[in-house]
């Protein structure tokens, strides 16, 4: 679907670019960033195979994708609502800021308030739902930030270094 460009206070959160590719491709062997992914990279895809990403992002008719743009212009993370489904009015969130020298300054906080005011105001979804690694402090503090409730417990959901790790299952709902 196409991604609409929205504003915040401070970012302006917009469809992918081509240019936006070789970023990742950066933050993709970036041990500190990947490693509450859920499948580790720590390899550079080629070029090719991240613009494919692009088109299958905005060819996905369940989800929306977006970068996450400073307002003088500088592209720190992205941002997306996908698995979409309209029946029961639900989407699952996953967010990266890819630019480290702003972590902690609030930038998921706000990024996350705008997607989900986005989601239950324009688009018509009840529900947000995230999955979050039990030891990744940051993002745990902005889901409470951001009123997200921890609902679940996987346990021994992923591997992480020849380990079996817990995942934590987060929503938020807008109706009570
Ligand atoms: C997790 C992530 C999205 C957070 O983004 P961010 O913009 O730095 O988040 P915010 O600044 O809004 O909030 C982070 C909070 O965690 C806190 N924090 C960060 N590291 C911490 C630590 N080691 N221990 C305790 N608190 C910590 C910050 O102080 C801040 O809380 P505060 O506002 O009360 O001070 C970012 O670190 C990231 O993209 N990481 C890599 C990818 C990732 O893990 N994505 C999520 C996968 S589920």
């Amino acid at each position: 679907m196409k991604s609409p460009q929205i504003i915040s206070s401070n970012y302006i959160i917009r469809p992918f670019k081509k240019e936006d590719a070789l970023l990742w491709q950066t933050w993709d062997i970036d041990p500190e960033i990947q490693v509450y992914m859920p499948e580790p990279k720590n390899e550079v895809h080629d070029i090719s195979i991240q613009y494919e990403y692009i088109g299958e992002c905005e060819n996905d008719e369940d989800g929306y994708y977006w970068s996450i743009e400073t307002k003088d212009g500088a592209t720190i993370g992205t941002v997306s609502l996908f698995e979409i489904n309209p029946y029961h009015k639900t989407a699952d969130l996953g967010i990266v800021i890819g630019d480290k020298e702003y972590w902690g300054k609030g930038v998921a906080t706000e990024v996350i308030n705008t997607i989900k005011e986005h989601a239950f105001n324009t688009l018509g979804i009840e529900r947000i739902n995230a999955e979050v690694e039990e030891e990744n402090i940051p993002m745990k503090k902005v889901f409470e930030k951001t009123g997200f409730k921890q609902d679940g417990i996987f346990k021994n959901a992923r591997i992480k270094n020849g380990k079996r790790i817990n995942v934590l299952h987060f929503g938020i709902c807008n109706t009570k």
